[in-house]
């Protein structure tokens, strides 16, 4: 089965991020069609950038970088469960994202994302630009989850509604015909690099 990798973007204390993103699990399991790997970007701490040659290149310093490349290598598709801050996406999932470069390409990203009225759908429209220049391909079918805290209960566990877990399925499915797709391309030696 391919890998999902599915990456906890917060890294605050106390932050939400880690109970929608054990539903969001729990959810991807059922689904079944994935191994699962959750990568949780508090537990990874990664320093800021902090190699001295373009990623591009693979020549990687540090082992924090050669771990982070290794699991990133390994993964067939990404669900980034992200919170928005300051209509935006926030700095440690930009952080994790810069660290690599080819280990992203050609691999389907799928979105849960949330906030307040607008879902966190501002930062995933801004992580776009990001991620398409490293070739990944983000998917429309999304999760998007407005005002987080009214889905949690008294455990402070999060229970997601009907859209929500429709939403997860069609993200699922959607991500599981993109990363079948894309799949010859992986294999394929990387296409020469563009001006940038
Ligand atoms: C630095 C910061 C900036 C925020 N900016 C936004 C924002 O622009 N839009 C929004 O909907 N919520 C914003 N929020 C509220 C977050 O959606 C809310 O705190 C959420 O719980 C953050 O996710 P986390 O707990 O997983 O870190 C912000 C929160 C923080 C800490």
């Amino acid at each position: 089965m391919p890998r999902l990798q599915i990456i906890i973007a917060s890294t605050r204390p106390g932050r939400v991020g880690l109970p929608v993103a054990d539903w969001f699990r729990a959810r991807a399991l059922a689904h079944g069609e994935f191994d699962l790997e959750v990568v949780d970007l508090a537990e990874l701490n990664l320093p800021f950038m902090d190699e001295p040659n373009h990623p591009r290149l693979r020549q990687y310093t540090k082992q924090h970088t050669k771990d982070w490349s290794a699991r990133v290598a390994a993964a067939d598709a990404f669900v980034f469960v992200m919170p928005e801050y300051n209509f935006g996406f926030n700095a440690p999932l930009k952080n994790a994202i810069d660290y690599l470069n080819q280990e992203w390409a050609y691999k389907p990203v799928g979105f849960v994302s949330y906030g307040g009225v607008a879902a966190g759908t501002r930062a995933v429209q801004m992580i776009k630009q990001v991620i398409t220049t490293l070739k990944m391909t983000p998917l429309f079918e999304a999760v998007s989850i407005p005002f987080v805290r009214q889905f949690f209960d008294e455990n402070d566990r999060f229970q997601a509604n009907e859209i929500m877990e429709q939403a997860a399925t069609a993200m699922l499915d959607e991500l599981q015909r993109l990363e079948r797709a894309l799949r010859p391309l992986r294999r394929e030696p990387a296409a020469p690099e563009a001006t940038r």
